[in-house]
């Protein structure tokens, strides 16, 4: 490698580099910081070059602890020719990977020159992090409710006769549950999978916002809740809102089962319009969701408090709003419960697909 008066920092085919790349002289001092470097950093190519490599690129570990001084390419062992990828951070930072090179005239000789580079890894650690995530969560829920569907069909088995009628009553009742859970969570899964990969078809069609809020309401009064715990007002002037019907069934009854299941009190559904469509928000009189958690709770397999159930159920939420061109934002209501509120551009018969 040459390195001329040309590639030191500034416009060079360095420059050209998808990744970052860094490299510092015998004493420690930058000569090349290229424009990948740049911009994963945030620091000015032409401040860095001519400083000392650790303070330009003060990498730490995941634990904190700075990197530099643990490795130490000048000073440290003369056998260690450099690092293979690692995930380390940036004060304040992103996690990035870092690979590195001492690159030594002879073996054991003195290290001439540390070449790193750099690769922005925000995107792929999400990622990673969360497919991770996803086995180990998904293997987590299928078990619990396979396990007592299992137990419950093998004792009723071994010893049907045992057991009075009502007793095999609960323990279907058990396993019906359970059943259903599995089913549940596969769906969310599949929602989930259609999500991420972008294969969300919308299907719109005329959709009285209004009423769907009225619908569901009425259904969960059907499923046991107390009817004066709903309040629901629509208020005047929304335009005709083309929507996918089914997908806003699942994000309205979401918020709602969200509501009642999370929150307390009384339940308000307010249906009005936003600028060129309609916004629909739901407020509940429980303790709400605290101010630093806000942002976490669309989060896929985020979940808090006893009651949480797959952490899955607003992350699919966000994901068909935004497939319609919406947004949804969590706040704290006046009177201290959570407040969800979605706003669905009204669109046209031109969207359908
Ligand atoms: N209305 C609400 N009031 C208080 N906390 C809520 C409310 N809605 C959601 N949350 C919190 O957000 C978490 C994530 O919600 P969600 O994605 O629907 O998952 P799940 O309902 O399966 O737990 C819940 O576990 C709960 O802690
Ligand atoms: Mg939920």
């Amino acid at each position: 490698m040459v390195l001329g008066a040309g590639a030191s920092g500034g416009l060079s085919s360095y420059d050209d580099l998808p990744d970052g790349l860094v490299v510092a002289d015998e004493v420690c001092t930058v000569v090349v910081f290229n424009s990948a470097a740049a911009r994963i950093t945030g620091v000015d190519a032409d401040f860095a070059v001519g400083k000392r490599l650790e303070d330009v690129l003060p990498l730490e570990g995941l634990d904190g602890r700075a990197w530099w001084p643990c490795v130490r390419p000048y000073d440290g062992l003369r056998t260690v020719n450099g690092h293979p990828e690692r995930n380390l951070l940036l004060p304040g930072g992103p996690e990035i990977l870092v690979t590195a090179r001492y690159v030594r005239d002879e073996p054991r000789g003195p290290v001439r020159r540390v070449v790193v580079g750099l690769r922005d890894t925000r995107h792929r650690a999400r990622e990673e992090l969360s497919r991770a995530e996803l086995v180990s969560t998904v293997a987590h829920e299928l078990r619990s409710p396979l396990t007592s569907v299992k137990g419950f069909t093998a004792t009723l088995l071994a010893k049907w006769d045992r057991f009075t009628d009502e007793q095999k009553r609960l323990m279907l009742e058990t396993v019906n549950a359970d059943a259903d859970r599995v089913t549940r969570l596969i769906t969310e899964l599949l929602d989930i999978s259609r999500i991420d990969s972008g294969r969300l078809t919308i299907r719109r069609q005329v959709v009285d916002i209004g009423r769907v809020a009225h619908r569901h309401v009425a259904g969960m009064v059907a499923g046991g809740h107390a009817e004066a715990r709903f309040e629901v007002s629509v208020v005047e002037g929304i335009p005709e809102m083309w929507v996918d019907a089914d997908k806003l069934d699942q994000v309205v009854a979401n918020l709602l089962e969200n509501a009642v299941h999370h929150g307390d009190g009384t339940v308000r559904i307010v249906v009005e319009p936003d600028g060129d469509g309609a916004a629909v928000t739901v407020t509940d009189e429980g303790e709400g969701i605290a101010q630093h958690l806000q942002d976490r709770v669309f989060t896929r397999f985020w979940r808090s408090g006893r009651r949480g159930g797959t952490g899955l159920g607003l992350y699919i939420v966000r994901g068909l709003v935004e497939a319609h061109g919406g947004r949804i934002e969590v706040g704290n209501a006046p009177g201290g419960g959570a407040r969800f509120r979605f706003v669905l551009p009204a669109a046209t018969p031109d969207f359908a697909d």
